[in-house]
C-alpha cells in the first residue's frame, strides 16, 4: 500500500520555470515533482478526450467533461476525431495512486497504472484550469510526476451529535476529493443519535435517531440505506472510500434507548441530549448482544464496499460491567483479569467476525487495552498519553491511523492551519526516549496515514465548513507530501491564497487560518443606559447580522462591523455572514432592564477569577444554562454576599436572582437565599428568604429565585446572601466540600 517516494525524488530538484503560466500554478496538495514547460495548451470546444473504454475510466472521462464545463463553460467535443486530452494506462507509473500529467502545446496526457491514479491526474488537471468562463482556455505547459506519501488520507464526520444532510456530505466529498483526500470515515452511531437505517431493527432509527432537547423540541434524522448507497457511489466516483463506524461497546445510548435488552440493566433509557461519556454500554455478558450487533454489521457490510469497518471502542466506562452478574460470569469463565480484558474479548470477537466477512477492523486506540490482535488498524487519538499508545500499537504489529493532532473541533486559534501542516505523524511526541524514536523509524511502514475528525457537539451544518477548511487543505498536503518545514509551509501558504478563489466559487464558508470566525460579547454601557454588542472578527469582510426580537437573523437583517448599540431588552441574536454565506447558528443574549445595571457591587467574598467578574451580576445580560457561557460568577467553597448601591432611594417592585445546578461539575443550588434592603447601608430589613431542599433528581440547569411584594419597597441598598450547602446526603460523592455556587444577574425591577 504505502510506497515511499524517496527513490524517485532523491537527486531531483523541483524546478518551476519562470513563465507567467507557471506562476499561476497553485496545486494543493503540491505534486511530488513538477516542471513547468514552454507555452500552453489551448483548450476549446474542438478538444476531445481519448481514453480506455472500461466503465470506470469512462466514468472518469464523464467527470472530467462535466468539471471542465462547470469551471470554464466549455463543452468538449464528443466527435471520435476530436482529441487533445489523453487518459492512458501505463504500468511504468508505479504506485496505486500515482499518476503523470503532461501538458504541452500539443495536448494533455494523463498516465497511471490504475483508475485511482488516472482520477487524481484529472483532479490535478482541474486545478490547472482558470475559474472564469470563456470560449477557450490556455492550460500552462507542465510536467508532473506525482504520488502520495501516505496511503490513508482521511476525514471523519460525526453525524450523531448533529445531523448533516446528504447534500452537505456530497459537497464535502467534492471538496475533499479535489484535494485528494481518499477516505471518508462516517461516524454513524452515537449516544445522541443512531443515523443508519437497519432493516432488521427498525427501532434503531424510529427511536434511536431522535432525541428530546432541553427545551422539549425533537432533534434528529437518519440516512436510509438508499441514501447511504447514494453517498458511497458518489464518493467512489471521486476516489473516496467510505468507512462506516458503528460504535461499540460504548457511545451506544441511542441504540440502547431503542433496545434496552442489550444493556446490562435492561432499564429504559432516553437518547442522550447532553454531551459526555455515558455509563450504559452494551452488555458483553448477554450472548444476544453479540447476535444483535452481528446482524447490524451484516447489513453494514452488505452496504459498504470498504475493506474497513470501524467499530469505535473508545470511551467505554466499565461501571455497568462491574455490577452485572452476566458480565462478571463471562469474565471468570474466560479467565479474564479485569473488565479491560472483557473489552478486549468483545473487540476480538467482532474483529474475527469482520475478518470472516473479509473486512479489516479499525478501532480507536482503546482497543489496545487488554490486548489487541495485530491485524486490527488502530486509530490513535489520545495524544495526552504521549508516545505510549503508538509504542504499544507499533510493537504489537498494528497499522495505525493518526488522528489525535488533527481534531477539527479544536478552536481555530488552538489548532491553526500551520499547526496542521507542521505536524509530522511519523515523529515521536516530545518528550521521547531514544527507544521510541528508533521504534518509530523501524516501524514507519505501519503508519498508514492520518485523519481529521470533526466531532459535532458544537459543529453543525452552518459552522462545520469553517472548522474543516482551510485546515483540511493543510492536512491533504501534509499527508500527500510528508513535508513540514518552514519553506514547505511558506510555499503552501502562498498556494492557499489562490485556493480561496476556488473555495469562494464553491460557496464554502471556510474559516480564518488562526483565529475564530467571530467572538461576540455584550457590555452594559452605564453612561448611555444601553448595551454594546461587540464582534471580534476573523475576517475583515465578515458581516454580523442581528435581530432584537428573538427571530433568527437572516441575510437581510441589519448588520454591523465591530460594535453596535442595543437599546431594546429581550432576546438579541447575532450571526456571522460572509459573501452571503451564513457561518454559524445564532449566538443569543438575553437582555433585561435592571435598576441595578452598572451600579457598584461589593462582594464580601471574592469570586473565582476563571469565571465572570462581579460586574456581570448587574449588566442586564442573563446567563444561559451553560456553565461556560462566560456570564456566570462563581464561588468555590465560599458564599455569595453582594451589596448593591442604587445611589438613591428607589421604589423596588421585584428582585430576582439566578443560580445554576450542574451535579457532574459539583455546581449546586444554594442551601439558603436571603434578600435584604436598606436606606442607609447600616440598618437592614429582610425581604425574602428561601431554603431550597437538595434535589439530585433536579435536571441540570438554571433556576431563578424571585421576591415580588404586593406594594413596592423603597431602598437604596440591596443585599443578596446565598450560602453553599453545608450538608449533603451520603449518596452525594465526596460530601459537602469542593462545591461551586454559580450566580448570574441580580435583577432589580
Ligand atoms: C474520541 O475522540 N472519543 C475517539
Ligand atoms: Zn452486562
Amino acid at each position: 500500500m504505502f510506497k515511499p517516494l524517496l527513490a524517485w525524488c532523491i537527486g531531483l530538484s523541483i524546478i518551476i520555470a519562470s513563465t507567467s503560466a507557471a506562476a499561476d500554478i497553485n496545486i494543493i496538495p503540491k505534486p511530488q515533482q513538477m516542471e513547468a514547460g514552454e507555452g500552453s495548451y489551448h483548450l476549446d470546444a474542438h478538444t476531445g478526450i481519448d481514453a480506455p473504454t472500461s466503465a470506470r475510466v469512462q466514468q472518469i472521462v464523464g467527470f472530467l467533461r462535466e468539471s471542465i464545463h462547470e469551471q470554464t463553460g466549455i463543452e468538449l467535443s464528443r466527435s471520435s476525431h476530436a482529441h487533445g486530452i489523453v487518459l492512458a494506462f501505463d504500468p511504468t507509473v508505479k504506485g496505486d495512486e500515482a499518476y503523470r500529467l503532461m501538458v504541452t502545446p500539443r495536448g494533455v496526457v494523463i498516465q497511471a497504472s490504475s483508475d485511482r491514479g488516472l482520477f487524481w491526474g484529472v483532479q490535478t488537471l482541474r486545478q490547472l484550469l482558470p475559474l472564469e468562463h470563456a470560449s477557450s482556455v490556455d492550460i500552462p505547459a507542465v510536467s508532473i510526476k506525482d504520488a502520495p506519501a501516505f496511503a490513508y488520507r482521511g476525514f471523519m464526520l460525526d453525524v450523531g451529535r448533529h445531523f448533516y444532510p446528504v447534500s452537505f456530505i456530497k459537497k464535502q466529498l467534492d471538496l475533499l476529493s479535489y484535494y485528494k483526500i481518499n477516505a471518508f470515515h462516517w461516524h454513524l452511531t452515537e449516544d445522541q443519535g443512531w443515523r443508519i437505517q437497519i432493516h432488521r431493527y427498525p427501532k434503531l432509527t424510529d427511536v434511536g435517531a431522535w432525541r428530546t432537547e432541553e427545551d422539549g423540541s425533537r432533534y434528529g434524522g437518519f440516512y436510509t440505506q438508499n441514501d447511504i448507497r447514494n453517498v458511497i457511489n458518489y464518493a467512489r466516483e471521486r476516489n473516496i472510500t467510505v468507512i462506516p463506524e458503528i460504535e461499540m461497546p460504548g457511545h451506544s445510548t441511542a441504540a440502547l434507548a431503542a433496545y434496552p435488552e442489550y444493556s446490562c440493566t435492561k432499564q429504559p433509557l432516553a437518547v442522550a441530549h447532553t454531551w459526555g461519556v455515558f455509563k450504559d454500554i452494551y452488555c458483553v455478558g448477554n450472548p444476544q448482544t453479540f447476535v444483535f450487533l452481528q446482524h447490524v454489521l451484516d447489513e453494514v457490510i452488505a452496504l459498504f464496499p470498504s475493506p474497513y469497518v470501524h467499530i469505535g471502542g473508545d470511551e467505554a466506562p466499565k461501571d455497568r460491567w462491574k455490577d452485572c452478574a452476566a458480565c462478571q460470569a463471562l469474565m471468570h469463565e474466560q479467565g479474564l483479569k479485569d473488565e479491560d480484558g472483557l473489552q478486549s474479548y468483545f473487540v476480538k470477537h467482532f474483529q474475527s467476525y469482520l475478518e470472516s466477512k473479509s473486512k479489516t477492523m479499525i478501532g480507536w486506540d482503546e482497543i489496545l487495552e487488554g490486548g489487541a490482535d495485530k491485524n486490527a488498524i488502530v486509530e490513535v487519538w489520545r495524544m495526552w498519553l504521549g508516545n505510549s499508545v503508538m509504542h504499544k500499537a507499533l510493537l504489537n504489529g498494528n497499522r495505525v491511523i493518526m488522528s489525535g493532532p488533527f481534531y477539527l473541533d479544536s478552536p481555530l486559534d488552538k489548532l491553526t492551519v500551520k499547526d496542521v501542516y507542521r505536524t509530522d505523524i511519523t515523529k515521536t511526541a516530545s518528550p521521547s526516549t531514544p527507544e521510541d524514536d528508533q521504534l518509530f523509524v523501524e516501524h514507519r511502514a505501519q503508519i498508514l496515514g492520518g485523519e481529521a475528525p470533526l466531532w459535532s457537539e458544537h459543529a453543525n451544518p452552518f459552522n462545520a465548513e469553517s472548522k474543516i477548511y482551510p485546515r483540511m487543505l493543510a492536512l491533504a498536503e501534509n499527508l500527500w507530501t510528508d513535508k513540514h518545514d518552514d519553506a514547505a509551509y511558506g510555499d503552501f501558504e502562498q498556494r492557499l491564497q489562490a485556493q480561496y478563489r476556488w473555495l469562494d466559487a464553491q460557496k464554502v464558508a471556510y474559516g480564518p487560518e488562526s483565529e475564530p470566525v467571530a467572538v461576540y460579547t455584550v457590555d452594559y454601557d452605564a453612561q448611555h443606559g444601553d448595551w454594546q454588542l461587540h464582534a471580534k472578527r476573523g475576517f475583515d469582510n465578515l458581516q454580523n447580522r442581528y435581530t432584537v426580537d428573538g427571530s433568527d437573523p437572516a441575510p437581510q437583517s441589519p448588520s454591523f462591523d465591530d460594535e453596535v448599540a442595543i437599546q431594546q431588552a429581550g432576546t438579541l441574536k447575532v450571526v456571522p455572514y460572509r459573501n452571503d454565506l451564513r457561518y454559524d447558528n445564532a449566538t443569543s443574549f438575553s437582555l433585561a432592564h435592571n435598576l441595578a445595571s452598572g451600579r457598584a457591587v461589593t462582594l464580601a467574598q471574592a469570586p473565582d477569577s476563571s469565571y465572570a467578574p462581579a460586574s456581570s451580576l448587574v449588566d442586564g445580560v442573563l446567563a444561559t444554562s451553560e456553565l461556560h457561557d462566560g456570564r456566570w460568577v462563581a464561588w468555590h467553597d465560599s458564599n455569595l454576599d453582594a451589596t448593591i448601591d442604587l445611589r438613591k432611594d428607589t421604589a423596588i417592585h421585584a428582585i430576582d436572582v439566578g443560580f445554576l445546578q450542574s451535579l457532574e461539575s459539583r455546581v449546586l443550588l444554594p442551601e439558603s437565599v436571603t434578600f435584604l434592603a436598606s436606606s442607609d447601608g447600616q440598618h437592614w430589613t429582610t425581604l425574602y428568604t428561601h431554603a431550597p431542599a437538595f434535589d439530585p433528581s433536579l435536571l441540570d440547569g438554571a433556576q431563578r429565585f424571585r421576591f415580588q411584594p404586593q406594594q413596592p419597597v423603597t431602598a437604596r441598598y440591596i443585599r443578596i446572601e446565598a450560602d453553599q450547602r453545608k450538608t449533603l446526603p451520603a449518596s452525594f460523592p465526596d460530601g459537602a466540600k469542593d462545591l461551586w455556587l454559580f450566580s448570574d444577574e441580580i435583577l432589580v425591577q
